[in-house]
């Protein structure tokens, strides 16, 4: 995707800071200084960023970390005792107790909006909380929430954290059986879920998932209902409780537990090139502070700002940019229920209007969707209050990001394109709306603390000089690091520090130009990026041969007009199974059955036989040749152990654009 239109002079050149944008809290000027010192000193420099946060009792260490495999260890602030809740909370009440602190945005237009001052956001997590502990969570037990985007979410997370309670958010487009894994891989005490989640103008049934998943869980989990919608779900006496019933009936007064910086604050699952989701560990301190100085500065947030990140709080993007970022800043956050294109694909612009939002976050999967429904629906809205606008989750076309420039931004606002993961807590390369100069498709240079080098991918030597070429890895740690893998240390050494000794592993490729500006060039390993969602093939392929009639599975990504990558299956079938058009819907469902409508495969083909070295090991380098249509470059074929089956794939391949 990255390089779909680099050849045009005008998505390839470098657009400056637009001279209307000014008073930036970062400067050319300063983003140089403040890098240099965030390197020369990591101590000096996080030990003045970490007092962005209240504690409770203050740390007198900040760095104590090592990336050698074999003792991986990190930790920030590491004597520290604080609260997350309190800090998204108590401490805004005396100055701006009665500012808006969420605004929500339901998915039907027609449903007016709330706004949620910090006195009552701050009312209504302590109410959960107290309702929580009345049902016997407690410091470091785990709950797992499977909500739709609605209030509910954000006090949910804080009222774990006000408790000390480690929260592990799961999409609410996940299967039951993807929230089962969850629910016991953490060993979560409750799931607190809605009865149903409006998305689009269609309803997914979150109870009733949420009673499937459980028939696979320990019988002791407790299941708290959200009465959302109102519709009619089953009701298990003794497991479920209406939340909000108790809420109302629960004191307002709930003591902030005091936690150590280093104790998790949330699990969050997300898909490696292994078969089995990781569970990515973040903790107090660390994570708190690098959420709330990213959001300020990669947004150029200021006081009274609306800010508007339309990821949904099941994905690392809502933890950071919609919840923890914004509330630890006192800032107001929107949260949307719906979708872009519902009721129309004017949606996104007539809620930044609505609210007057100033700095919208969105994915580039979305902006590709609504480029292709028209200007028009830009321009029917005012537009006038934006003054930043990010991209995140996948690399952004320069068609893509040239036309948000254009008809979103009308070339005023600056366009932050942030590179990170759910692994490092938020932004780690990314350009500052008042000191990065930009190019289309680039997510620039790196944020305050963070060292990325360029590998290369065989020898593992670093890459000197520019341009250079490889995998990126970051050479030092930055506070919000996630820890460890929930459960497996081992894993997480081996995932991050193993291949590439010293350094944190990306998983990504990069290229670095003259300037010195990083280009993600997308994953290196059987990762795949859907929608700006991460996939793992080996998942897709295990739902797909626990399927009766399947018998081998191998699944690829090809580029996808709007989704980015999409994914294209390899299936071979049992002996004698009929390959036919029914079957094709069939795996299809199937799929979404066992993980989710993310993991939906776009192309299926039939595959009498997959590539095999002598040894048995599929050639995936030849299926993602082939799903690209770009097969007449397979390299070598020679140690395969029937090459015949090429000829058959490319013969019978579906993606012929
Ligand atoms: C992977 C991480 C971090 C929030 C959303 C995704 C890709 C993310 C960009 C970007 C190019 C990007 C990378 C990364 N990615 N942002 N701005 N440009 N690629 O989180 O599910 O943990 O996925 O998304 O490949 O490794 P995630």
């Amino acid at each position: 995707m990255a390089g779909r239109d680099q050849g045009s002079a005008e998505a390839t050149s470098k657009h400056p800071v637009p001279p209307g944008f000014a008073g930036a809290l970062v400067t050319p000027e300063s983003y140089s200084a403040m890098y240099a010192a965030s390197i020369a000193d990591p101590d000096a420099f996080w030990g003045e960023q970490g007092k962005r946060i209240d504690w409770i009792k203050p740390y007198t260490r900040v760095k104590n970390t090592d990336f050698t495999f074999g003792q991986v260890s990190i930790n920030w602030f590491e004597d520290g005792v604080l609260n997350v809740a309190a800090n998204c909370t108590d401490r805004h009440l005396a100055r701006r107790g009665s500012q808006t602190a969420i605004i929500w945005e339901p998915d039907d237009p027609k449903t007016p909006a709330r706004h949620i001052s910090y006195a009552e956001l701050h009312e209504n997590v302590c109410r959960m909380a107290n309702v929580l502990k009345a049902h016997g969570a407690a410091k470091g037990d785990r709950v797992v929430l499977y909500l739709p985007m609605i209030p509910e979410a954000a006090y949910a997370m804080l009222a774990c954290a006000r408790i000390g309670a480690i929260h592990s958010v799961v999409f609410g487009g996940f299967s039951p059986d993807a929230l089962a894994n969850r629910v016991n891989d953490s060993e979560a005490k409750i799931v607190i879920t809605a009865d149903t989640a409006p998305r689009g103008g269609r309803r997914t049934p979150l109870k009733s998932n949420a009673d499937a998943a459980l028939l696979h869980c320990d019988d002791k989990v407790k299941c708290m209902v959200v009465k959302h919608t109102g519709d009619q779900t089953t009701w298990v006496d003794g497991r479920d409780i209406d939340i909000l019933a108790e809420m109302r009936a629960a004191s307002a007064d709930c003591p902030a537990e005091p936690v150590n910086a280093e104790d998790p604050l949330f699990v969050l699952y997300t898909s490696g090139s292994t078969g089995k989701p990781k569970g990515v560990v973040h903790t107090s301190g660390g994570y708190l502070v690098y959420a709330a100085m990213t959001h300020q500065l990669t947004f150029d947030y200021k006081d009274g700002d609306i800010f508007w990140c339309t990821a949904d709080v099941g994905w690392v993007t809502g933890h950071s940019y919609i919840v923890y970022g914004p509330l630890a800043n006192g800032a107001t956050t929107v949260m949307f229920e719906g979708v872009p294109t519902f009721p129309d694909a004017g949606r996104f612009w007539e809620v930044c209007a609505k609210h007057k939002v100033n700095q919208f976050y969105t994915a580039p999967t979305a902006i590709r969707a609504l480029m292709g429904q028209g200007a028009e629906w830009v321009e029917k809205h005012d537009l006038s209050s934006l003054r930043v606008l990010g991209t995140v989750g996948e690399p952004i076309n320069p068609e893509a990001w040239v036309w948000y420039d254009k008809h979103v931004g009308k070339g005023k606002c600056p366009i932050v394109d942030t590179w990170w993961q759910t692994e490092t807590g938020g932004h780690l390369i990314t350009p500052l709306p008042g000191a990065t100069e930009t190019k289309p498709g680039s997510a620039t240079l790196p944020f305050f603390g963070i060292k990325p080098v360029v590998l290369n991918a065989e020898s593992g030597v670093v890459q000197e000089g520019n341009p250079a070429e490889g995998v990126l890895c970051i050479a030092d740690s930055w506070p919000g690091q996630m820890r460890t893998v929930w459960g497996d240390h081992q894993r997480f050494q081996e995932t991050y520090f193993q291949q590439y000794k010293g350094y944190y592993f990306t998983g990504d490729g990069c290229r670095r130009d003259e300037d010195g500006y990083y280009w993600i060039t997308g994953r290196v390993d059987d990762v795949i990026n859907v929608s700006g969602h991460r996939m793992g093939t080996a998942e897709v392929e295990s739902a797909l041969v626990a399927h009766e009639k399947v018998a081998e599975a191998a699944v690829v990504g090809y580029p996808h007009e709007i989704k980015g990558q999409g994914i294209y299956a390899y299936v071979t079938l049992m002996n004698g199974v009929e390959p036919t058009e029914d079957l094709r819907k069939e795996l299809v469902k199937w799929v979404r059955n066992e993980i989710g409508p993310i993991a939906s495969p776009d192309l299926i083909q039939w595959a009498p036989g997959l590539p095999k070295t002598r040894s048995g090991k599929i050639m995936r380098r030849i299926l993602r040749k082939i799903a690209e249509n770009d097969f007449g470059a397979l390299g070598d074929t020679s140690t395969l152990a029937d090459p015949s089956v090429v000829d058959d794939l490319i013969g019978n391949r579906m993606n012929r654009a």
